[in-house]
């Protein structure tokens, strides 16, 4: 952050923030725990929002309701003007008369075992109805019968090898994928391209237990019984699967259902490792789940900035859950919910932000995106023109160890100078910073000296904004030890997502709730607020200087085909070169600015607003319209993981297997050639106006 000289008022405005937060975090957090912070959980003591109590699964009256008591509360709170938005979109449910199962079959085809149709209710929940069994979404229909192949994770590599070691052919199978590592709707893409015909899911104790952990409720390990829902689309950021590209309007033109946009085409379903167990060679899914268009609502609230208007920082996240969403998403929901309190409390106050605060809780996410996804369809030209920044807001945890961020390299400094103002809320580090205890635990491993903070990926409601339109966004959570990586928490997308797991196992005091909301919070603060945008191209030209040398290195275990098709990365590190050269001096530059000159910061912000607008290649990655971003995008092996580079990175996975060597290698010049045009197009974005 610049906080020096005429940037004082700011630093007081923004110290009487972060006091008015904390402080407001605080009070409801503690003072009136059941009664304030927690109305946001808690339907007993107050009626209102009962974020966890019910159901509140996209397409259902249900989240109609919250979504009306949301845009009530934020009324109050005293946004100027909170509205609900709607749109018609693809959903996907369980057919109420024809549940989904798999079956064990006997030679004379009887069934002599069927898997649950439904988990144990938690204690306390015996009696909600309407809880969604669990399922795969936009499964296709289906009774395959066959064989089981057991394919691990279902990942590209696993894939391999059981089609070149093992020598194992999947066509006509049912394969047996377990959870984790990587985006479920991979795995079935994969299983889909290996010839399966249908996919079974299930969460394996090694990946969803652990160790001396007890289950659910005695502990936050998963029940055997408990399965874990999730859509299983292949969107690649398209968002509703009949109207890619477009918002889901009533006027708008829809693709027939069975064309609609990554669909699977085969039968999938989840289980829990107690009917895992028992599944033997060859079973029969029955698979009976309906694709369906229904309306989905957005709830959208605003703050008019003060000297700029129309320049729009967003915090969003979704407000759907599977089932009860203790975890995913309410424990982020309460977050945003309070956050656009103190926002409220301020502006009572008499303050405004310079700038214009965007706050949006976010329909059907679970079912791909889709609330996001259709209003920044919708207002994709507005965006594109005035968005300075998005900051999601999905699950504060998903584990109490430290701190998690993914972000743009433009926001790492600001990401780094806040965390270092708010208070560790870790044993054994009191009276220290976030920052220290974050940089302890998860420092990292490329730039030693500061925490580490990961790539954007996908997965969740900044796709859109992110990869599709160029503007800049991070996210933030408090997370478990991130050793296996992409297995989410055990509990995740079952009925065992409670408000009380979270009250008894994952944060009792509430304290990294209020963590999270004061780095969701300052981040929006910062943004909307700082005279100069504290965003820094320095750090974004070293982040793509490394990942040059990553792709680079990647190449050179191909030496004799680089000599062969003269393949050459000379342009791409002086593309690098010459925007770093260009960032460090836009910096000094900026450091020179007189802010009373409103034209002159106006100018330099616009720049430093649409750097990442200039990494966006309008014609899209290759077979992946809607991933536009030329320096990041979801892996095109799990979604929901960043890679760098993707374009390059892809035209060399696995290259040595393509039939047409001179053809693949020829896509990575290309490639190569796009990278190099784009980081040099971004650096002259950044040069002084002459
Ligand atoms: C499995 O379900 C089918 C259909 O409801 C039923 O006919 C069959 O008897 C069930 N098998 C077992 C072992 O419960
Ligand atoms: C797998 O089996 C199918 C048909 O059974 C066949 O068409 C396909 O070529 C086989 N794949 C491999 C890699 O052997
Ligand atoms: C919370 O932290 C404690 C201490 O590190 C740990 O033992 C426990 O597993 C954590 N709980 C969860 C739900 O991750
Ligand atoms: C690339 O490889 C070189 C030589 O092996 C090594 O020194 C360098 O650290 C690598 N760079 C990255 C970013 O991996
Ligand atoms: C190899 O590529 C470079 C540009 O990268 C070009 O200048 C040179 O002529 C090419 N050489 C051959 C043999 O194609
Ligand atoms: C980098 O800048 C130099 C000097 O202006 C220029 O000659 C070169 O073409 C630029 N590189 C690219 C990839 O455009
Ligand atoms: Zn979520």
């Amino acid at each position: 952050m610049i906080l020096v000289g005429p940037f004082q008022i700011i630093l007081t405005y923004s110290i009487l923030f972060y006091s008015i937060l904390f402080y407001s975090i605080l009070f409801y957090s503690y003072n009136s725990f059941k009664v304030l912070c927690l109305m946001a959980w808690f339907s007993l003591e107050i009626q209102f929002p009962s974020l966890t109590p019910l159901p509140h699964l996209a397409g259902t009256k249900e989240n109609l309701h919250l979504a009306q008591q949301v845009q009530a509360e934020w009324k109050e709170f005293g946004l100027d003007s909170v509205q609900l938005v709607h749109y018609d979109v693809l959903l996907s449910y369980p057919d109420d008369t024809k549940p989904n199962y798999i079956s064990i079959i006997d030679e004379h085809g009887n069934e002599i075992f069927n898997t649950s149709l439904s988990e144990p209710p938690p204690p306390g929940y015996e009696t909600v109805r309407d809880v969604v069994p669990p399922y795969s979404a936009f499964s296709a229909q289906g009774m395959p019968e066959g064989e089981l192949v057991y394919v691990n994770y279902g990942r590209t590599e696993d894939f391999f090898k059981l089609e070149r070691e093992m020598g194992i052919n999947c066509t006509g199978k049912i394969v047996i994928a377990r959870y984790g590592k990587i985006f479920r709707g991979n795995k079935v893409k994969n299983a889909e391209l290996a010839g399966a015909k249908g996919v079974i899911l299930y969460s394996d104790p090694a990946d969803y237990c652990a160790p001396g952990v007890d289950p659910y409720p005695n502990g936050w390990n998963l029940p055997g019984g408990g399965a874990q829902r999730g859509n299983v689309l292949n969107l690649n950021g398209a968002g509703d699967p009949l109207t890619p590209g477009y918002p889901a309007k009533e006027y708008t033109y829809r693709l027939d259902k069975a064309s609609g946009v990554g669909l699977p085409k085969i039968p999938v379903h989840p289980i829990g490792y107690h009917d895992a167990e028992l599944l033997l060679r060859k079973v029969k899914m029955h698979i009976h789940s309906n694709n369906e268009v229904r309306r989905i609502y957005n709830v959208i609230g605003t703050i008019r900035g003060t000297v700029e208007p129309d320049r729009y920082v967003i915090l969003g996240g979704h407000r759907d859950s599977w089932v009860f969403g203790g975890i995913d998403p309410q424990s982020g929901a309460a977050v945003v919910h309070e956050i656009v309190r103190s926002f409220g409390k301020l502006k009572r106050k008499g303050w405004r932000p310079r700038r214009t605060v965007i706050f949006a809780s976010w329909d059907a996410e679970e079912f791909g995106l889709l609330g996001s996804t259709e209003w920044a369809e919708e207002n994709a030209k507005v965006l594109q023109a005035r968005g300075v920044a998005y900051i999601n807001a999905d699950s504060s945890i998903e584990g109490n160890y430290t701190l998690r961020v993914d972000c743009t390299p433009l926001m790492y400094r600001l990401v780094y100078s806040l965390t270092k103002e708010i208070p560790s809320p870790d044993e054994g580090f009191e009276g220290k910073s976030l920052y220290e205890s974050w940089y302890k635990k998860n420092p990292s491993s490329e730039y030693k000296e500061v925490p580490r903070i990961n790539k954007l990926g996908s997965g969740n409601d900044f796709e859109v904004f992110f990869q599709r339109l160029g503007i800049a966004s991070g996210r933030a959570r408090y997370s478990k030890n991130l050793v296996k990586k992409y297995s989410s928490y055990p509990v995740y997308h079952t009925v065992y997502e409670t408000y009380e797991i979270v009250e008894r196992f994952y944060d009792p005091t509430f304290k990294n709730h209020l963590t999270v909301a004061q780095v969701r919070g300052g981040l929006v603060f910062e943004l909307a607020n700082s005279v100069v945008l504290p965003f820094d191209g320095r750090d974004y030209a070293s982040a793509v200087s490394n990942y040059a040398h990553i792709i680079y290195n990647l190449s050179r275990n191909h030496e004799e085909e680089l000599a062969t098709y003269n393949v050459s990365f000379d342009a791409l590190f002086s593309a690098v070169e010459n925007f770093t050269e260009v960032a460090a001096s836009f910096h000094d530059r900026l450091q020179q600015i007189d802010t009373n000159n409103v034209l002159a910061v106006r100018s330099l912000n616009d720049q430093l607003m649409l750097l990442e607008r200039a990494f966006i290649d309008p014609l899209g990655l290759p077979g992946r319209p809607f991933y536009r971003h030329v320096i990041f995008a979801p892996s095109s092996h799990n979604k929901y993981a960043g890679e760098s580079f993707p374009g390059i990175y892809d035209a060399m996975f696995d290259i040595k297997n393509k039939a047409d060597q001179h053809e693949a290698w020829e896509e990575v010049k290309k490639q190569i050639s796009i990278a190099a045009f784009t980081v040099q197009a971004a650096a002259e974005t950044l040069k002084e106006v002459a």
